[in-house]
């Protein structure tokens, strides 16, 4: 079977197409045939980032397929279901543990951009019903840290506004749930034409950020000098101050990304006191939260937006794409 992997030296030109023998699933361990994957920020920065690089490491934490074969033991899966593997493969529920960092999908551990793969059986999620494998490998890293974030970390109620950096995959998602949630979503982004499509998607406001680079103050305006509720931080250090101007009193900031780098950031955190607001560091989401997040989706008919789908064989060119930054949404490759 064929696989991605990454070459002896950084950069999505060096990736490698592979033949390798198939994988057998051992006890408790599942084989899947994989359909669909989705590459995630995180994914460009592991194939050009020098520090931490693994030669003959499959990328990409998010794929989804259909089971094709059960170790002895297995009592979650059959064969023909339809299902996506989880971030964390070993973070169930409940609170995050370091040692969940040790089996990180397309990070330390070989990722979904191949045919097959096995999986624990623990760590799979059944997909939703109505989503093409295409569809269900945008969830597990920017579908369920979107919902992790606001559902769960920042405890989203109907009527609350959503402010949303950018227009990729995690801040996409984000304001589909929000939309569907009863929220008011509020997206910043550099491109008007992205603008356009979030209003189709929902968004009750939208701001330029190239027309208005201090897009805190629209923020201010457009919410009754109130502020959002809620901000998914996509930005990091760049746009962290802007993010904490933008929340209310007693909201809530999930900080999220690393867009702007992984320096310090120049924000004073007198704002966050002030507010008496809430900043909570966010690594993707459990599987509980993936489970809800696909019963989430079948109640609602959700679907998520899906920028372009390139093949197999062409997935250097969609790590670059990624890079470009033109795309709305998720970048998916059809395995
Ligand atoms: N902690 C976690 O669990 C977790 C999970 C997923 C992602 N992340 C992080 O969250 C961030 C977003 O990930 P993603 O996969 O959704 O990314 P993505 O799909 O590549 O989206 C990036 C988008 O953000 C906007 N953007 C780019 N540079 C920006 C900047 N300097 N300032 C403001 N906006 C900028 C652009 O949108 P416009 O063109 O519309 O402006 C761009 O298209 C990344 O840093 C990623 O590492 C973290």
């Amino acid at each position: 079977m064929r696989q991605w992997q990454f070459g002896q030296s950084n950069g999505s030109e060096n990736l490698e197409l592979t033949d390798v023998t198939a994988p057998q699933p051992g006890p408790g361990q599942v084989l899947v045939r994989i359909r669909a994957a989705s590459l995630n920020y995180r994914d460009t920065l592991l194939v050009k980032v020098a520090d931490g690089y693994t030669p003959g490491r499959v990328p990409l934490s998010d794929g989804a397929g259909d089971v094709i074969g059960v170790g002895a033991g297995v009592s979650r899966w059959s064969i023909g279901d339809r299902v996506a593997g989880t971030f964390f493969q070993d973070w169930i529920s409940g609170r995050f543990e370091m040692r969940y960092h040790q089996a990180a999908l397309g990070g330390t551990v070989d990722g979904a951009l191949r045919e097959e793969a096995v999986f624990p059986e623990h760590s799979l999620v059944r997909v939703p019903s109505h989503y093409s494998h295409e569809e269900a490998a945008t969830m597990p890293c920017a579908g369920v840290t979107a919902w992790y974030s606001l559902i769960l970390r920042c405890g989203f109620q109907p009527g609350d506004s959503v402010l949303l950096i950018g227009t990729g995959g995690v801040s996409v998602w984000g304001l589909q749930i929000a939309a569907a949630s009863g929220g008011r979503p509020i997206v910043v982004s550099s491109s008007q034409e992205k603008l356009l499509k979030a209003r189709q998607l929902g968004a009750a406001e939208t701001i330029s950020s190239a027309a208005t680079p201090d897009w805190d103050r629209e923020v201010f305006r457009l919410t009754s000098r109130r502020g959002v509720d809620h901000v998914l931080e996509v930005g990091g250090p760049g746009t962290l101050k802007r993010s904490l101007s933008s929340v209310a009193a007693g909201g809530k900031i999930a900080q999220i990304g690393v867009l702007t780098g992984f320096g310090p950031s120049d924000a004073s955190l007198f704002p966050l006191l002030t507010k008496n607001a809430t900043m909570s560091g966010i690594y993707v989401g459990h599987r509980d939260a993936f489970e809800q997040l696909v019963r989430f989706v079948e109640q609602t008919q959700l679907r998520p937006v899906i920028d372009r789908v390139f093949l197999f064989e062409e997935a250097p060119a969609a790590f670059q794409y990624l890079a470009s930054g033109r795309h709305f949404g998720k970048v998916v490759i059809r395995v």
